[in-house]
């Protein structure tokens, strides 16, 4: 596949930006998504569905890694893939910090301005971090304003998904599944000059960490937890402390019935009417009243 000299220049995110702020925000969403280095194509780890050809693969990988090869696919993208989040190659560089699109990366910096403009009290929480992009880029935001009263929570269990019910689960996901340990993802944090007091890691499983975790008001919660269970038990524990005025903040609403399903109870069961909007083709936000 050849290079194609001119994707990264049809990225484009926002309208040029005008202060240093934006301008560094700007750079820093580029850079989290690696939309920055878009060269016409990804690569990928070849490794087939089958399990046989699996094994095979892992052989020839073995053997090749003896002498610092590796076997890769060339996965053709254009500027448009960029601005989506998800789970192919296409949309999601290899090495990037997170496998969210630029559109999700936009928007989290409106809300959190939102936020800020109107005062809305609280603290800013991902729950579902993988290697922590897009807390980097909710620190990022908070210091371009001097708000240095509010957390940001990194809440992950840092090992990975647990196991997924399996009558409710889709089946492509294993209990381990994007497991990024807490210090990689610290080191993340001090590779953008991004660690501070203000990050707060909450590692382990949400059953175990949220019930008690001090968390006392949030201004924006962002769910991005792949299963039933898991956006179930994060919804129970951290939706009643967002603030009114808040962003509640869900990927994969769209593209998992099990979330959406997940969502859709706790909306019916605690009467939440609020208006949903979409974001990109499966992440969507709505702002609670009251
Ligand atoms: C799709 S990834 C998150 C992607 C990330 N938001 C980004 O910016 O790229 C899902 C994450 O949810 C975490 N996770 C899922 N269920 C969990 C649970 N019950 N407790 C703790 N972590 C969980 C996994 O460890 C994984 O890191």
């Amino acid at each position: 596949v050849k290079e194609t000299a001119s994707i990264s220049s049809q990225i484009v995110l926002q309208p040029a930006p005008s202060n240093a702020s934006e301008l560094y925000l700007d750079l820093l969403k580029r850079t989290l998504s690696r939309a920055i280095v878009a060269k016409g194509y990804e690569r990928l780890s070849i490794m087939p569905g089958r399990r046989w050809l699996r094994l095979i693969a892992r052989v020839i990988q073995s053997f090749l890694s003896l002498f610092d090869l590796e076997l890769v696919q060339r996965i053709r993208t254009t500027a448009q893939d960029y601005l989506e989040s998800g789970d192919s190659a296409k949309n999601r560089a290899e090495d990037a910090e997170t496998m969210l699109g630029t559109r999700q990366l936009d928007q989290m910096q409106a809300c959190i301005e939102d936020v800020l403009d109107r005062s809305v009290p609280g603290d800013l929480l991902e729950a579902g971090v993988w290697r922590g992009g897009m807390t980097i880029l909710m620190q990022a935001v908070l210091k371009t304003r001097n708000a240095t009263d509010r957390k940001v929570w990194v809440v992950d269990s840092f090992s990975g998904l647990p196991d997924p019910d399996t009558d409710i689960d889709s089946g492509w996901w294993r209990a381990g599944d994007m497991a990024v340990p807490l210090s990689q993802v610290k080191d993340n944090f001090r590779r953008y000059n991004a660690l501070d007091e203000n990050v707060v890691f909450l590692e382990g499983f949400f059953k175990d960490t949220l019930p008690d975790a001090p968390i006392e008001k949030l201004a924006v919660l962002r769910l991005d937890a792949d299963l039933y269970e898991s956006t179930k038990e994060a919804l129970t524990h951290l939706y009643p402390k967002l603030s009114p005025g808040g962003y509640a903040i869900f990927d994969d609403y769209q593209n998992l019935t099990e979330c959406r399903r997940a969502i859709d109870e706790y909306r019916r069961e605690h009467s939440i009417s609020d208006t949903i909007s979409k974001i990109d083709s499966r992440s969507v936000y709505w702002i609670k009243s009251g």
